[in-house]
């Protein structure tokens, strides 16, 4: 993906299900004068997402969709008219279809708090401990046809403590997902 300028900040959604830790921490490295994106969109599948308010917050533009079948066109047709040239999934707890990944083709990048290609998919941090796992993290992805699946930016890796519980380790991994983030997206455009 590359840069239309030097100057020009690339236009980038985030898309949201819950709390927004991340997309908080997005929009506040998108502040500073080293981010290559500029978040012009928040999109939520969940009208009651917490995260939202982050929106409302900074004055940067909303919008729900369901992403069922009858939307999903209303959705593309609406990022392609905000010229959204970049996606940034961060706890977008929803599949995208095919379709929809077609059309943003290479635009589209997750966060997901396992080191994959281990414990894709949901409840990793108790799958970690139930398997007695040394270390986990997280992982930035470039989204492709398979879940949690595609090209790995970024990881961050932390021990499992011995009192590690799933709350415990959520909260850590978070800790690591705010800092991977960012990274990840610079190291991207880094080469431009
Ligand atoms: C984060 O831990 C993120 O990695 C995870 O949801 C949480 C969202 O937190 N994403 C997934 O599990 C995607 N499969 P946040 O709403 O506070 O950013």
């Amino acid at each position: 993906m590359k840069k239309s300028s030097g100057q020009i900040k690339i236009k980038t959604a985030v898309f949201i299900s819950g709390t927004g830790s991340n997309l908080y921490n997005l929009i506040k490295f998108s502040f500073t004068k080293k981010s290559p994106i500029k978040i012009c969109l928040v999109v939520s599948n969940n009208s009651k997402a917490k995260g939202l308010n982050f929106a409302n917050k900074f004055k940067i533009k909303k919008k729900i969709f369901k992403f069922d079948k009858n939307d999903e066109k209303l959705a593309i047709d609406y990022l392609i008219k905000n010229k959204i040239e970049f996606i940034c999934l961060a706890g977008f707890m929803h599949i995208l279809s095919k379709n929809f990944k077609n059309k943003f083709n290479g635009k589209i990048i997750n966060i997901h708090p396992s080191l994959l290609p281990k414990y894709k998919g949901l409840n990793t941090h108790l799958r970690a401990l139930k398997n007695k796992e040394k270390n986990t993290g997280c992982t930035i992805h470039y989204v492709n046809s398979k879940l949690d699946s595609g090209r790995i930016i970024l990881q961050k890796k932390i021990k499992i403590l011995k009192n590690d519980t799933p709350i415990t380790l959520k909260k850590r991994v978070l800790k690591q997902e705010h800092i991977a983030y960012p990274l990840a997206i610079t190291k991207l455009f880094s080469n431009l």
